[in-house]
């Protein structure tokens, strides 16, 4: 499913901050400094030795945000071209922060951004803070004075259709200045890292999913035949806005009738009619972490016997790999469960898609899915079955937290059966 964010559109509610009062750069929203410089220090005893390079993205804004591992780094979320680099051997310098240079009249399109001292400093934990201009030089002599001479990659591969990742391409353009310099993948430990969600986080995730829900709960209720799907997708706009959140975590659907099984449907603009159903994969995000819900109601409130019968082979889909999270569940266990049942209702054909992925700052958030599930990890679940004959597609989509023992539905108020759809929507 697509991955740009479009921020919400409804006005009056105020622009994230950038920065603090001064507009100093500090990590946004509620976890704090403390917090980012220890994710730098575990990251750095997995990295043992060597220099490490995080690109921040190259421009923030207009649906494009904030890299994620960067982010996750630094808390640094309106920062384009900066640069993280991480040194753990060396004894001065494990940490240097490299800030895009201070032009005048970029503030005018950007808005003012500090100079550098010591409030930079304090604000991002970081001692080491200088422009992107004096990367090169700072860059060579970190390098030279560790003395495995690594470079370690920590992000993942492109395929060879792909640009070479930037952090790739300037370890290449290094190695072939500096003799005797080799490049150590470590592309898992960000992954790992990443996927397993503190308690801060689950609180931020919570509180995204909980906004989405209750867009949800406001799109039922809102919903009614001759209704355009773009109206539709502003009642869940308007209402994750009042929740807090600033923007769709991902390019919402809103599809009706015919559209139910188009699984990449955008264009939401369709009247939709009396005995169809609407299928909506909708989520907010809020303070960088994404929900991603999907449910499929009927335009009416009433579904039809044959709507019916596909949404409950979804229903026990749902149900059997939701009952078999836990830790040391597998991807490939979940994915064959959901498939039997499917296959057994008679939609083989019908289900193209696998069921879930981890879910945190990204939607299709990182995460090492060849590995065994883990307490804190955040999965969605999203088994569906989609007739085009018919014009007929349910896919039911929930966001899970391995516990300890088993799993939380985060998004368990809201109503997911045939029979409490209709019930809520009769209300
Ligand atoms: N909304 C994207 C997905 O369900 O994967
Ligand atoms: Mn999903
Ligand atoms: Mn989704």
């Amino acid at each position: 499913m697509p991955e740009a964010r479009r921020p919400l559109e409804t006005p009056n509610i105020k622009a994230p901050i950038q920065g603090n009062d001064e507009g100093i750069p500090t990590p946004h929203g509620d976890i704090g400094a403390e917090v980012y410089r220890k994710r730098r220090q575990r990251l750095m005893e997995q990295m043992g030795s060597g220099v490490a390079v995080i690109y921040a993205a190259d421009s923030i804004g207009a649906g494009k945000r904030q890299n994620s591992d960067f982010y996750y780094l630094t808390g640094l979320a309106y920062e384009a071209g900066a640069v993280l680099v991480l040194a753990p051997e060396h004894p001065q310098y494990q940490e240097q922060l490299f800030l895009r240079t201070l032009e005048v009249e970029d503030n005018r399109w950007h808005g003012i951004r500090p100079m550098l001292g010591r409030a930079v400093e304090l604000g991002t934990g970081i001692a080491r803070v200088s422009r992107t201009a004096n990367m090169p030089i700072l860059l060579n002599r970190t390098i030279l004075q560790c003395k495995s001479r690594e470079l370690v990659y920590l992000g993942d591969f492109a395929t060879y259709n792909r640009p070479v990742s930037k952090e790739l391409q300037l370890y290449r353009d290094i190695q072939s200045r500096i003799l005797n310099c080799s490049i150590r993948d470590e592309h898992k430990i960000l992954p790992r890292m990443r996927s397993l969600h503190d308690q801060d986080e689950i609180k931020l995730m919570q509180h995204a999913i909980d906004a989405s829900v209750s867009a949800y709960k406001a799109a039922m209720h809102a919903v009614k035949p001759g209704m355009n799907e773009r109206e539709l997708m502003h009642v869940f706009e308007r209402t994750l806005h009042e929740n807090g959140c600033n923007s769709f975590a991902y390019e919402p659907i809103v599809g009706s009738g015919p559209n139910n099984w188009v699984l990449h449907y955008t264009a939401n603009n369709r009247t939709m009619n009396a005995g169809e159903m609407v299928l909506c994969d909708v989520g907010g995000e809020y303070q960088m972490y994404a929900a991603d819900l999907t449910r499929t109601f009927p335009v009416d409130g009433k579904f039809t016997p044959r709507q019916r019968e596909i949404h409950d082979v979804v229903q026990e889909a749902w149900q059997t790999t939701v009952d078999m999270c836990k830790p040391g569940m597998t991807w490939v266990e979940l994915n064959d469960a959901a498939r039997r049942v499917i296959d057994k209702a008679g939609f083989a054909d019908e289900y193209y898609h696998s069921l879930g992925h981890f879910l945190g700052l990204d939607v299709h958030d990182v995460g090492l899915d060849t590995e065994h599930l883990q307490p804190g990890q955040v999965l969605t679940i999203e088994p569906g079955v989609y007739i085009a004959s018919e014009n007929i597609g349910v896919r039911t989509e929930d966001d899970i937290l391995i516990t300890d023992t088993g799993c939380k539905v985060l998004s368990k108020d809201l109503p997911r059966s045939a029979s409490e759809i209709e019930a809520f929507m009769a209300r």
